[in-house]
């Protein structure tokens, strides 16, 4: 399980719809000395990777996309190929978040194919997976869990290249954007499970990442962090305003 350095992803979502505003963002980020040495992922609009691509070439910050095809080309109107993402130079993409599961429908079977398409490309897929509040209520989340996992560890399992790295980030629907935060003691077993879960049915030599994500912001950060098996953090809300995001890495 590779967990460090500690890494920080931001999920802009459909935040922030204005070039200059991603961009003034991100020439904070650049200006930043202390953030130099940081690992950090910014995922804005589509619409907005290549310009954002272009202007932190040569830095070490990476950009992600929110989502990309299941399908490598053809005729699908409006979607984005893996090889399109790849193409312009994004090396991250996050797949399954829980809105896209919720508002369109995806499947874990959809998600797998799209974290294959990722895999192809030499793009870092980061896979969401988590529970709903009710899962939680009746204590069924690790079989949530290895239901939704059930698909990604077949293709992890088929891959011809196994090193390459994969991120898995748990985000418990209930957490997200709510500002509620399950306990460490909690989060603690499901990393624990996950760890075990990961190494008992996939391939050893897989780079796993388990990332946590759910109102991840000043006060719950470090707690979290210092949770075994947690390599980083999937940020939505608190990544929206620079100076808030900053704090939270450099915290520790
Ligand atoms: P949040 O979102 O930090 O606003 O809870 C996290 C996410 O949806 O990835």
């Amino acid at each position: 399980m590779v967990k460090k350095p500690f890494i920080y992803i931001a999920n802009w979502k459909m935040n922030i719809n204005s070039l200059k505003t991603a961009s003034t963002f991100f020439a904070s980020l650049i200006e930043t000395k202390e953030l130099q040495k940081s690992a950090i992922v910014i995922c804005p609009s589509d619409i907005h990777l290549y310009p954002l691509i272009q202007q932190v070439n040569g830095m070490h910050f990476n950009i992600g996309a929110q989502n990309c095809s299941a399908y490598s080309s053809g005729a699908y109107t409006g979607e984005i190929s893996a090889t399109a993402l790849a193409d312009i130079g994004c090396t991250y993409c996050i797949v399954g978040h829980s809105e896209r599961r919720l508002y369109f429908h995806e499947t874990d079977d959809l998600i797998a194919q799209k974290a294959q398409q990722l895999f192809i490309q030499n793009i870092t897929p980061i896979i969401c997976i988590g529970e709903s509040e009710k899962d939680y209520t009746d204590k069924t989340t690790t079989k949530v869990l290895q239901k939704q996992l059930s698909k990604i560890l077949e293709i992890i399992n088929h891959a011809h290249d196994i090193q390459k790295p994969f991120y898995l980030a748990y985000e418990p629907v209930w957490a997200i954007g709510t500002g509620k935060v399950a306990s460490v003691q909690y989060l603690q077993e499901i990393f624990d499970w996950m760890a075990k879960h990961l190494e008992e049915n996939s391939h050893s030599s897989t780079l796993f990442r388990l990332l946590y994500g759910g109102s991840v912001d000043e006060q719950s950060a470090e707690p979290i962090r210092q949770i075994k098996h947690v390599g980083g953090f999937l940020i939505g809300s608190a990544s929206l305003d620079f100076q808030k995001f900053k704090k939270i890495v450099l915290l520790h």
